[in-house]
């Protein structure tokens, strides 16, 4: 039997008409005002999404800095970005996403197997990070943690299908938000629901229709 999850975790993405979360160019101003309003505890981001924003959105990766090792002293009333990545994979990137302004600070979700050198990366520059599973990261465990140490009540999951289906499928998502661009992908849509392998049931909570061309809807999961 699946475990029910008490607070609440809502997945947020800009896609095509034929939903794709790539290719093509979301409106990011309504995408983060949409966000915003939730008026999450926590981002929730996976560690391919950090990457690609930091290495195709930055543009040039930025020169790490003495500050860089420091946490942000920013505004309390933003949360932190939270990202599992067992492998390291943001190891000698994870500067950029430190200083993005809207992110009160970076926290690390690692596993027993996360490699010694990106702990010690870690350390060395104060980021906060948790060991939360044996291989990746336990998906339960770590909402578990999110509320014991963070105190989290809402959770804004932003990232891509990989992390969103897992938690989908594992039961731990209470709604779902879609900004329905005006664009077909077609052939090289990465499609947001692409790997789930079982029927995730849900009931229309709101649809709304933005600046003319875009479509807003929100579904709760259905248990
Ligand atoms: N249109 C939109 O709204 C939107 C929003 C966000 C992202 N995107 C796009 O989505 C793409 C990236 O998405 P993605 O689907 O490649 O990946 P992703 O969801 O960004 O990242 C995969 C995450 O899943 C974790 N993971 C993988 N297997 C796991 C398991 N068995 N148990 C627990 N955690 C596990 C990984 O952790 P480990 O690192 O520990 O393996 C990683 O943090 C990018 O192109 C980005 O631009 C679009």
């Amino acid at each position: 039997m699946e475990e029910q999850h008490v607070s609440e975790v809502i997945i947020h993405n800009s896609i095509s008409l034929d939903g794709s979360l790539t290719n093509f160019q979301p409106h990011m101003g309504l995408h983060y005002t949409i966000a915003r309003n939730y008026q999450p505890d926590i981002h929730l981001i996976g560690s391919n999404t950090v990457q690609v924003g930091v290495t195709l959105y930055g543009n040039t990766l930025p020169q790490e800095e003495e500050k860089d090792f420091h946490r942000p002293d920013r505004d309390h009333r933003l949360h932190y970005w939270m990202v599992p990545d067992t492998r390291g994979l943001l190891q000698g990137i994870l500067h950029a996403c430190r200083r993005f302004e809207f992110c009160k600070d970076v926290v690390i979700l690692v596993s027993e197997t996360t490699p010694k050198e990106y702990i010690d990366y870690l350390t060395e520059r104060n980021y906060a990070y948790h060991v939360v599973g044996r291989d990746h990261v336990d998906l339960k465990e770590m909402f578990r943690l999110f509320s014991e140490i963070y105190q989290v009540k809402k959770t804004l999951v932003d990232t891509g299908r990989i992390l969103s289906n897992l938690l989908l499928e594992s039961g731990l998502v209470s709604e779902i938000s879609l900004l329905i661009h005006p664009v077909i992908v077609g052939e090289s849509s990465y499609n947001i629901f692409g790997n789930i392998r079982k029927n995730v049931n849900l009931k229309l909570e709101k649809e709304e229709i933005i600046e003319k061309e875009y479509i807003w809807l929100v579904y709760k999961i259905v248990r």
